[in-house]
């Protein structure tokens, strides 16, 4: 994989930023698009806007084809069995949201417990909190020691029959870990407990087999992914999606209306009321496939040996400590330096036209656990390359004696 030619993509890479070109080290809050990503956005609105699944005229049924060929490669992509598993959504939150409100308010009885992770971003947290609330449930949380790595020998205390639903992560957003799900969901599957998978961070990472992991549900964001932002997929076993009562009514949901009684339509549009986020679903497989215009190797490799360096070179710096040190980690880097603010280092790098994100990064407990108001996060994709590495350790050496 020729980096200059994966940069050259990405037409915004080439701005400058406060006098700089810009140095784009905040990935695990969006990624930037490609071209094809950007000309698929601009050829819907250009040449065929419509409406989806309501009109038989030819502009309808290509914009259908479009976005149901989306669902088609998201289902390859996930290696689900079908498209009927497929859920568009506006966002991971709004997936976990969908979960929690219809298979979690179903099934959730008081006494009955959902397990969390420590690692867990607010998206995966509050939705749960919400529905234990109404529902008289409890949450439990699986710990996580010093390095940022889920204790799973705790799960035998933590996973009983109370346990109706386990929600974690697949990699966290704040450390960059890269957690055991298969054991978690082998573990949960043994009292019968579903278990959701926040992929945010893996997908543009590493390859996702749901089959093979065997998880009830899994879900992410299209703008992690080069993809737009305001879309995502719910992914969920076709048997447990059947089941689920729909979340949102209107249109498109429904098979048949009358003031006394309505009837859902069938999978996945049970669960998509509305006119849909369409150019962000359609340009969201075109994401897709740029993503499989690369072999997984090269873009794991490329990441891996370039977090390496990152670290390497981070670790140089006078009083630099890295939180989360996870033996199985990837793309990202959180740190503080001595008792400088996270957002003091983040204001005096964007001077230099670098941006990373500081500050707890959605995940307030997991700064309360290592007592410290946020880190400064340097997050890597496809596109980035050493010379983005050694201008954010340039950029801190000239910025830290400042704040020293
Ligand atoms: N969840 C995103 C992040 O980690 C926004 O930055």
């Amino acid at each position: 994989m020729m980096i200059e030619q994966v940069r050259k993509e990405f037409p915004l890479l080439t701005e400058t930023v406060n006098g700089n070109p810009l140095i784009y080290l905040d990935n695990a809050a969006t990624t930037q698009k490609p071209i094809m990503v950007l000309d698929a956005i601009d050829a819907y609105y250009k040449t065929y806007n419509s409406n989806v699944h309501r009109g038989v005229h030819s502009l309808s049924m290509k914009a259908t084809e479009a976005m149901e060929n989306t669902r088609e490669l998201v289902r390859s992509f996930l290696n689900a069995k079908r498209t009927q598993e497929i859920i568009f959504t506006s966002g991971t939150t709004a997936a976990i949201n969908l979960v929690a409100y219809s298979y979690g308010r179903k099934v959730l009885q008081p006494g009955d417990e959902v397990l969390l992770s420590g690692l867990e971003h607010h998206s995966n947290i509050v939705p749960w909190q919400m529905i234990c609330e109404e529902k008289g449930a409890t949450i439990r949380i699986i710990p996580f020691n010093e390095k940022g790595e889920l204790v799973l020998s705790e799960l035998k205390h933590l996973i009983t029959d109370k346990t109706k639903i386990v929600a974690v992560n697949h990699i966290s957003n704040s450390l960059g870990t890269i957690n055991d799900i298969k054991t978690i969901i082998e573990k949960a599957h043994q009292v019968d407990a579903k278990v959701l998978i926040d992929g945010a961070q893996a997908v543009a990472h590493l390859p996702v087999d749901v089959q093979a992991l065997d998880c009830d549900f899994y879900c992410f964001s299209g703008h992690k992914l080069y993809g737009p932002t305001g879309v995502g997929i719910l992914y969920g076993k076709e048997e447990i999606l059947d089941a689920m009562p729909p979340f949102f009514g209107g249109g498109e949901m429904i098979s048949c209306v009358t003031f006394e009684k309505t009837t859902y339509n069938e999978l996945p549009f049970k669960f998509e009321a509305g006119t849909p986020n369409i150019v962000g679903n359609i340009a969201l497989g075109t994401a897709i496939q740029f993503l499989n215009s690369y072999s997984w190797d090269d873009i794991i490799m490329h990441e891996e040996k370039l977090l390496e360096y990152l670290t390497v070179e981070l670790l140089t710096i006078d009083e630099l400590k890295i939180y989360g040190t996870a033996d199985h980690k990837t793309s990202v880097v959180s740190f503080l330096v001595g008792d400088t603010h996270p957002y003091d280092v983040g204001v005096l790098l964007d001077k230099l036209g670098i941006a990373v994100r500081t500050g707890q990064h959605c995940t307030e407990p997991l700064m309360d656990h290592f007592g410290i108001p946020g880190t400064v996060r340097a997050s890597l994709s496809i596109y980035n390359n050493k010379e983005d590495v050694d201008a954010l350790i340039s950029g801190l050496k000239k910025t830290l004696p400042m704040l020293l």
